[in-house]
């Protein structure tokens, strides 16, 4: 007899699988709680001090669980007959070949998962969406799971995490909302009661919304469209501020200032990146496409459309303010991560604008304090013409111009006087994320060129 009440399998251990569980087991230490990959390197380093994704506050929360009632294993196969609610959080990338290629999303991963709870499972067993998935997945996945001869039943519930990376931990302790949906049938709705618990252990209830799965896996695709949708429209607006002299940062305080609309992610930027926004809009797409539904897929579709814009209009600025040239020239890329406070570089601005840089041929230096080994990665292809630096001071010296990719912290307080008198001159920031002090650069002598605002050119 398990000293556990229920035991929880999650299968993928990435970054919604792995923090996500580490929460559940540092709240619910009567539970439980395996997460399993096939990735072998993973799951080393999930088990060792390194952890093998850089998230605020995760290390605490694995250190605290970890060995008591949290584990990582790739024996999947031996923990699926043992789990009473199996999570699955396996990558759910945008299809690159065959029918909806770059648009809908690729399902494999998902099925093989699925034929290989149905092949290991011996009882009923709660399966759990956690990769965001396209509508009516759940029933496709029913479907797999009680094809061929078996007893076993199996209840699919949709429950999508809205965390955001660089504060899961904190998305995960003070969620807005827990989302469950679920089966309208007594099986159904027993199964979802059965995650609300677990989840109650530490999220107000009525903080919890249940609902039918269909209308779960909607809100994800739809929360996140909204989130990107808010981004491109503040990033339309910094174009036309750019050519009126009006200031984005004020006209997104004006009007967000309005409690209807509100202040959060109005921050005008080179342009939003990540694993989810891009992937999750054109699934929306493809969906309202399979429905007919074609206008609904272009407004959708525009908000893609903008962010490709951004990246474009940034670097045409780069370009424009070398004197239309940038051949030869050292240009100093401040961050790499799609965000601050993560090392991921999945979909990040920084991929698309390092090589619009290389195509005019520029000598590109890339810095950032987490993102260095993904960027490398991520350029593999190109690696022999960029070069990769630590240190943001010695990144810049010798640049014609630094361009601010990432809002990270740091690049606030460094002493840009130093930086000045290192650099080629004219010497120019471009601040992609509007995060320094516009102003007291330009009166060092900097060309300063941020977003949605009037450039101060000084030579
Ligand atoms: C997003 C959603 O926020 C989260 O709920 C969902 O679960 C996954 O997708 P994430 O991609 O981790 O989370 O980061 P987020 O903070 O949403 O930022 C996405 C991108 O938008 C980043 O590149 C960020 O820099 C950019 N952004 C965000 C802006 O350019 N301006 C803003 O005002 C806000
Ligand atoms: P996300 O951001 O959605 O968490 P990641 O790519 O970070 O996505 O993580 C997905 C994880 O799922 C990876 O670690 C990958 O190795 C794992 N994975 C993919 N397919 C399977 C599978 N069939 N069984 C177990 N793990 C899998």
């Amino acid at each position: 007899m398990s000293e556990f009440k229920t035991s929880i399998l999650c299968i993928g251990a990435g970054y919604v699988g792995g923090p996500t569980m580490a929460v559940i087991a540092k709240n619910c230490p009567d539970i439980k709680v395996t997460v399993s990959d096939i990735n072998q390197t993973r799951i080393d380093a999930w088990n060792s001090d390194e952890l093998p994704i850089y998230e605020p506050g995760l290390d605490e929360v694995v250190r605290e669980a970890r060995g008591r009632n949290l584990f990582f294993t790739t024996d999947i196969d031996g923990e699926i007959p043992k789990s009473d609610i199996i999570f699955v959080s396996v990558n759910t990338p945008t299809k690159t070949f065959g029918r909806g290629a770059g648009k809908a999303a690729d399902l494999q991963f998902w099925e093989k998962v699925a034929r290989n709870i149905k092949d290991h499972a011996v009882k009923d067993t709660i399966v759990v969406e956690k990769s965001t998935l396209p509508v009516r997945t759940a029933e496709a996945i029913s479907r797999i799971l009680h094809s061929g001869p078996s007893d076993v039943h199996f209840e699919v519930l949709s429950n999508p995490e809205f965390l955001a990376e660089g504060t899961a931990v904190h998305d995960l302790e003070n969620p807005d909302r827990v989302l469950i949906g679920g089966g309208e049938d007594e099986r159904g709705q027993a199964a979802i009661q059965a995650l609300v618990e677990v989840y109650a252990a530490w999220v107000p209830r009525e903080q919890i919304l249940t609902t039918n799965v269909w209308s779960a896996e909607l809100s994800k695709l739809t929360a996140n469209a909204f989130l990107a949708q808010r981004i491109s429209s503040i990033n339309a607006i910094s174009a036309l501020c750019e050519a009126t002299e009006a200031d984005v940062d004020e006209v997104a305080r004006a009007i967000g200032s309005d409690s209807r609309i509100g202040p959060k992610f109005l921050r005008s930027s080179v342009g939003f990146g990540g694993s989810c926004f891009k992937k999750d809009i054109l699934n929306l797409v493809y969906l309202c496409e399979h429905y007919g539904l074609d206008e609904v897929a272009a407004y959708w579709e525009q908000v893609v459309h903008m962010n490709e814009y951004q990246m474009s209009r940034f670097v045409e600025k780069v370009v424009t303010g070398s004197f239309n040239t940038i051949v030869g020239k050292r240009l100093a890329l401040f961050g790499f991560a799609f965000k601050a406070n993560t090392g991921d570089t999945r979909e990040s601005p920084a991929i698309t604008v390092t090589r619009r840089l290389l195509n005019e041929r520029a000598s590109v230096v890339i810095t950032d304090p987490k993102a260095i080994p993904e960027a490398k990665h991520d350029l593999a292809d190109v690696i022999d013409q960029v070069e990769f630096c630590e240190d943001p001071y010695e990144a810049a010296v010798g640049a014609h111009a630094i361009c601010v990719m990432t809002e990270w912290d740091l690049y606030k307080d460094l002493d840009y006087q130093r930086i000045f008198d290192s650099m080629m001159k004219p010497a120019s920031i471009y601040d992609g994320r509007n995060i320094l002090d516009h102003a007291a650069l330009a009166e060092i002598g900097f060309n300063v060129y941020p977003i949605g605002k009037r450039a101060l050119v000084n030579e």
